[in-house]
C-alpha cells in the first residue's frame, strides 16, 4: 500500500459491459483514497458504474476489487450487505430515497442519534422538513437528505455520484465545507463525482475517466 495514503481502491484486470456494450475492458488502477478525491469524466465515460461496481450494486464480468484487502467482487450477497452498511455510504446521482418513509426517518436509516440528527439537518438547512415526503421535496432537498442520510451512516468511504448536481453554488461550497469538517471528524474518505471543476479545490486527489482508463491530473 502506498504509505502516504491510509486507504486505497484497486481495480484489477476488469471487464464490464452492459449487453454489448463494452465500458471497461481490462481496467487497472489503483485509486488513493485521500480525504476528497474527485473523478471527473464525461457522460456516459463510467463514473456511475465505477461506483455500482465498488459498492457492489453490479459485478464485474470479470476482475477484482478491493478496498484495503476486502475483495468486493468475490463476496456473497451477505457479506456484500455486510460490507457496504460499514464501509459505503452512497449518494446517488438519482437521490434514491425511501418514498413511504418520511424526510426523519430516510435520515436516521442507519443510525437515529438524535444530537448528530439535529446537527447534520440545521448544518444541511433541512431541519424544517423532517416530516415531509420525498415527494413533496425539490430536488435539492432531495439531494441535501441523501446526503444526510449517508453522514449518519459515518461509512468508512463516501461514494458522491454529482452531490451538488441541483444545489446552487452558494449551497454547494458550503456543502463541501461540510463534507470537509465531517471528513475529517468522523475519519470519512469521499470519492467524489462531478462536472463542476469549482469542487477541485477541496480533493487532495484528482482524476478522470478517458476512454474506459484512470487518468490522475
Ligand atoms: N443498466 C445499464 N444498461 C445498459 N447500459 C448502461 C446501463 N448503465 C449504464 N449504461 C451505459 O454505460 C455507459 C456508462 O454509463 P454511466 O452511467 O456509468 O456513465 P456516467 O459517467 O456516470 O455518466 P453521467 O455523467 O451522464 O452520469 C453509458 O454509455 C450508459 O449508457
Ligand atoms: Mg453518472
Amino acid at each position: 500500500m502506498n504509505k502516504e495514503y491510509h486507504s486505497e481502491l484497486k481495480f484489477s484486470n476488469i471487464d464490464k459491459k452492459y449487453d454489448k456494450q463494452v465500458v471497461f475492458d481490462n481496467f487497472n488502477v489503483t485509486i488513493p483514497l485521500t480525504e476528497c478525491t474527485v473523478l471527473l469524466g464525461a457522460s456516459g465515460s463510467g463514473k456511475t458504474t465505477l461506483f455500482n461496481l465498488i459498492s457492489g450494486i453490479i459485478k464485474p464480468d470479470k476482475g477484482d476489487i478491493d478496498l484495503d484487502g476486502d475483495i468486493i467482487s468475490s463476496m456473497n450477497e451477505d457479506q456484500l450487505a455486510e460490507y457496504r452498511y460499514q464501509n459505503i455510504g452512497y449518494v446517488f446521482q438519482n437521490y434514491n430515497l425511501i418514498e413511504y418513509l418520511s424526510v426523519y426517518d430516510n435520515i436516521t436509516f442507519f443510525n437515529d442519534d438524535a444530537d448528530m440528527f439535529a446537527s447534520i439537518c440545521s448544518r444541511l438547512g433541512i431541519e424544517k422538513l423532517v416530516d415531509k415526503y420525498p415527494s413533496e421535496l425539490s430536488g435539492g432537498e432531495q439531494q441535501r437528505v441523501a446526503i444526510a442520510r449517508v453522514f449518519m451512516q459515518r461509512p468508512k468511504l463516501i461514494l458522491a455520484d454529482e452531490p451538488s448536481g441541483a444545489l446552487d453554488n452558494e449551497s454547494t461550497q458550503k456543502l463541501m465545507n461540510l463534507f470537509k469538517q465531517l471528513c475529517e471528524e468522523f475519519n470519512m474518505k469521499m470519492l467524489l463525482v462531478t462536472h463542476d471543476e469549482s469542487l477541485i479545490k477541496y480533493a487532495q486527489c484528482v482524476c478522470k475517466i478517458v476512454n474506459g482508463e484512470i487518468i490522475f491530473l
